[in-house]
């Protein structure tokens, strides 16, 4: 059987439409992926002056936008519309305003083309493309057919993003449970938000990344060390970042001498920058490391590692984390920030043998 799915991504601040068109085999499982459109654009430009993204903002910028990026990803897939099965769309977690762009915008598009209309969740699909594509960027593979993954299960599945941090025990792709999360920040929005108080620009983790590598360089790897664990010793299993981050803001203050009001690492030098940097991303990591281990020690039947969401871009990260016992499958990097590809992806995960239940009005929004 060939689907073929037009999928919205609107939960935050990126506005994405992908086409993408996938094989089942007679058992139902999807052997081979054609991605024939994906069109991602980043309203960072509107939220960097905020140091965060802003809800108003990103709504009224999807909006803006979601019209002329459907039709952009209709024309370059070059497809007629009938040949859609389905539209699928990212019905939360996320910006309330921002989703009901993309949520509203779908609906219009199912309900003119008599089509079903999926609703996603989007941390799921955050790890789709771990479970389906062994690699993809933007440039070289539009328009090719894709091989599937192959993944032995059980997995352990890692989330990181920077909405969600999540640590999944999968039994199969479709039998997943929730074994952590983040008690307060999410990772990415701890390096944002310890961006912020270097004096970087939104988003931060890029930012943070590339001092950290500077230090590193340099050797200056030593000055700082911020505790990477939750004090919390009772849960195994779940993060929290609130910690490090004031860790950080009081080695900040103690740096700069300012005892009260705003930091915006504007007193700081590059090479004490670059330190901070690299400790900070030290600790953010061997945390989600210690979880890891955690889950491992606990569940040794564990044969994949699968991880994915913006943070899973950092080179530090995968490194480090290349480097455990097992299967360890990182999603493509071009499909860890959000993107509309994991919508359809995980839209065609929730499928069945039969192609897709209509679901005419997103109802789990
Ligand atoms: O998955 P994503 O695009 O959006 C959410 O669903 O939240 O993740 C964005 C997050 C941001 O916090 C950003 O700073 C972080 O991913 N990020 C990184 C890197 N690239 C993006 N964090 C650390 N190192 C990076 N290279
Ligand atoms: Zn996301």
């Amino acid at each position: 059987m060939q689907l073929t799915i037009l999928s919205i991504e609107s939960s935050c601040d990126e506005t994405a439409v992908s086409i993408i068109k996938a094989l089942k085999d007679d058992q139902g499982n999807i052997t081979k992926i054609n991605i024939l459109a994906h069109e991602v654009e980043s309203q960072n430009e509107s939220h960097a002056p905020f140091g965060g993204v802003v809800p108003e903002v990103a709504a009224r910028d999807h909006l803006a936008k979601i019209y002329d990026i459907t039709n952009t990803a209709l024309t370059k897939a070059k497809i007629k519309n009938s040949e859609l099965n389905a539209i699928a769309v990212t019905m939360g977690p996320g910006l309330i305003g921002a989703l009901m762009v993309g949520v509203l915008f779908a609906r219009g598009l199912a309900l003119s083309l008599q089509i079903p209309l999926i609703s996603v969740n989007h941390v799921d699909a955050h790890l789709a493309p771990a479970l389906l594509l062994k690699k993809f960027t933007p440039k070289n593979d539009i328009n090719i057919w894709h091989e599937t993954q192959k993944i032995s299960f059980p997995a352990l599945a890692l989330t990181v993003s920077g909405g969600h941090c999540h640590l999944s025990l999968l039994k199969s792709i479709q039998e997943k449970t929730i074994l952590g999360k983040s008690l307060d920040d999410a990772c990415g929005e701890a390096f944002d938000k310890v961006a912020k108080l270097l004096g970087l620009n939104y988003p931060g983790g890029p930012f943070i990344e590339v001092l950290a590598k500077e230090a590193e360089l340099k050797g200056n790897t030593n000055e700082f060390s911020f505790p990477s664990k939750p004090s919390n010793k009772e849960n195994r299993y779940n993060f929290s970042y609130s910690g490090i981050k004031t860790a950080v803001m009081e080695v900040i203050r103690k740096e700069t001498g300012i005892k009260k009001g705003k930091i915006t690492g504007k007193d700081l030098s590059i090479e004490k920058k670059q330190s901070i940097a690299y400790a900070f991303q030290q600790a953010a990591i061997n945390q989600l490391y210690d979880r890891v281990e955690n889950a491992l020690k606990d569940n040794p039947e564990i044969q994949t590692i699968l991880i994915a969401g913006g943070v899973a871009q950092n080179l530090k990260f995968r490194e480090i984390f290349s480097s455990i016992n097992k299967q360890v499958i990182f999603a493509p990097p071009s499909l860890c920030s959000d993107n509309a590809t994991m919508i359809g992806l995980q839209a065609l995960l929730n499928s069945n043998q039969n192609g897709f239940n209509d679901h005419p009005y997103a109802k789990y929004f």
